[in-house]
């Protein structure tokens, strides 16, 4: 515990917005937040609510973090650029949430190149108050410590999935819990619009099931809760098709 303190001593350093880019970060989040009443997942609604994100202002990574770091354990660091996914996932695991600072083109606010601030703390952020999910994240950060290369792609699919475009059943409904979705306009409308086929979870078939990244995605999963989700990843990491891949 003592090296997180330190690290959340150390990341003191705050990133000098524009007006402008406070401007597009309050329009982004008024848009999204109107969608996540609809599509949201009660839990991430709840989450965020506590983590109490700025409306008209991009919030720093240190207060995120001392807000975290208090209730779950998380911090959140910056990084410049992307970084491979055994890095990402085995920090993310540790706690340590490795995120870009940012933000999009205020001139086109729908679409981002990369992930950008938006995708990270309006997507990501919250959902880390969820202990369930804590759970997931250290599943996935213990595994890609010592994962082959052929396990990661499997490890990369399950995140995909789960964390970045995971749904879950809340009675007769489906809502959305991956960020992923929770942090994009198109995804969310896609999602919820008949655009892309829901399955039932399954950690085995989702490792197996290709994505791309730079389309509307197509198959989504949806899981009947996230310690159930977390229970189903955790048997297929045991399991021969993981070990043994
Ligand atoms: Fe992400």
């Amino acid at each position: 515990m003592q090296v997180i303190t330190d690290k959340v001593e150390k990341s003191q350093g705050t990133v000098a917005y524009s007006a402008a880019e406070h401007r597009t970060w309050e329009i982004i989040n008024g848009r999204l937040s109107a969608l996540h009443t609809q599509f949201a997942c009660r839990s991430y609604l709840r989450c965020r609510e506590q983590i109490d994100l700025p409306l008209d202002r991009i919030p720093q990574l240190p207060e995120l973090s001392r807000r975290l770091h208090a209730r779950s354990g998380h911090i959140v660091l910056p990084i410049a650029g992307l970084i491979d996914a055994r890095r990402f996932l085995t920090s993310l695991g540790r706690r340590v949430m490795l995120s870009t600072t940012y933000i999009r083109d205020g001139a086109n606010p729908e679409y981002t190149p990369e992930p950008d601030i938006v995708h990270e703390v309006i997507g990501h952020v919250p959902m880390l108050l969820d202990k369930d999910l804590g759970d997931i994240l250290e599943l996935f950060g213990r595994a890609a410590e010592i994962a082959t290369d052929a396990q990661m792609v499997l490890l990369e699919r399950l995140y995909w999935f789960t964390v970045e475009f995971g749904l879950t059943a809340e009675g007769a409904a489906v809502k959305a819990w991956g960020a992923g979705l929770l942090s994009s306009f198109g995804e969310l409308r896609h999602a919820f619009s008949g655009g892309a086929e829901k399955r039932v979870f399954d950690a085995a078939e989702a490792a197996l099931t290709a994505y791309d990244h730079t389309v509307m995605q197509k198959t989504l999963f949806v899981v009947k809760s996230l310690k159930d989700a977390s229970a189903n990843v955790a048997q297929f990491l045991a399991s021969d098709a993981y070990q043994a891949p």
